[in-house]
């Protein structure tokens, strides 16, 4: 009770001590020039680009895509279900090989214009779901991520591959994940609007549910499609309507080109500006939900 009074007169006569004044004056040039560093700083990484430039101008890849021209995959190259990885590899964007690192992944579908922080979460994920487990090392190695994933790996059925795809017939009619089927894209190319030549959310939805009822007609055991996998089309709806694609559609040019040929249109190029996130989930939700309310 009695000790707060002396302390504060205590305290006074140290502050206005000769030897303090010329250090709080000193102190508080310093602090104006901390203030006006940090200040800029602020409207500097404010203002700025992502530190990394990941997405590229048009004039940009063209530039870029004359270094990286088309060659068909070796012999003993691996290529995987995905169009877009068989794709880049083809151009040299990803090794041309099929086995790629983190970085490679990234660097590719950044450059398609995924965001960082959607490309970091679901490659982190692709890192631990394809780890080998080696029996004879400890089970803390199990929670390393690989140090590389190869085209081969994720072409394993019911992690990321599943049945019901746009252009792969079922793993129990073809168990080679990497061959497109050229019958089942030709249809898809039919549904093509016909005045436009785009295919969109509708025609992918309703080509989706006819092959889902066409194989629910078969043995029970001959196919998969639980809810993980129905939420991952609707991902690959939007990878296809939106980064291969733009603006929730794709013309049949280019669809064949990637989905058929693994080769990048002479006229394409990747979004400008990364796809927002809010935007990719909601169009995840709508290709979602248009093949549940699809009438094929
Ligand atoms: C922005 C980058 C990407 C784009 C534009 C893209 C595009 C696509 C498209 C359109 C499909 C559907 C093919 C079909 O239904 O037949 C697909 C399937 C697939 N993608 Fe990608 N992809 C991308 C990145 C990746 C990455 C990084 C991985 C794995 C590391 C991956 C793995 C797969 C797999 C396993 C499938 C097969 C799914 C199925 O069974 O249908 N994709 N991708
Ligand atoms: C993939 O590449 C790594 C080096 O980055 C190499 O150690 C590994 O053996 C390769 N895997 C295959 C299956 O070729």
């Amino acid at each position: 009770m009695d000790t707060k009074p002396p302390q504060t007169s205590e305290q006074a006569p140290v502050c206005t001590c000769g030897a303090v004044k010329p250090k709080s004056n000193k102190a508080k040039k310093w602090l104006k020039y901390v203030v006006v560093i940090l200040s800029l700083s602020a409207v500097y990484f404010i203002t700025k680009k992502p530190s990394q430039r990941l997405t590229m101008t048009h004039e940009e890849w063209d530039i870029f895509i004359k270094d990286h021209p088309y060659e068909a995959p070796a012999a003993d190259a691996f290529r995987s279900p995905c169009p877009f990885l068989n794709t880049f590899a083809n151009h040299g964007i990803l090794p041309r090989s099929g086995n790629a690192t983190y970085d490679d992944y990234y660097r590719a579908m950044t450059i398609a214009g995924t965001t960082p922080s959607v490309t970091k979460s679901f490659l982190n994920s692709v890192f631990y779901a394809y780890k080998e487990i080696n029996p004879s090392e400890s089970i803390w190695s199990d929670l390393h991520k690989a140090p590389y994933v190869t085209f081969q790996h994720i072409g394993q059925h019911n992690i990321l591959e599943h049945d019901i795809s746009l252009t792969r017939l079922d793993a129990a009619q073809e168990p080679d994940f990497t061959i497109p089927n050229a019958e089942r894209i030709q249809s898809i190319i039919d549904t093509a609007d016909k005045s436009t030549s785009m295919v969109g959310e509708k025609q992918l939805s309703d080509f989706r549910r006819g092959k889902w009822n066409e194989a629910a007609a078969r043995p029970r055991s001959t196919y998969h499609f639980g809810l993980f996998f129905q939420f991952t089309s609707a991902m690959e709806c939007v990878l296809l309507l939106d980064y291969l694609g733009h603006d929730h559609q794709i013309s049949v040019d280019h669809l064949e080109s990637f989905t058929l040929k693994e080769r990048i249109p002479d006229d394409w190029y990747p979004l400008e500006q990364p796809l927002t996130t809010m935007n990719l989930i909601k169009r995840t939700r709508s290709c979602f939900m248009s093949v549940r309310k699809s009438k094929a």
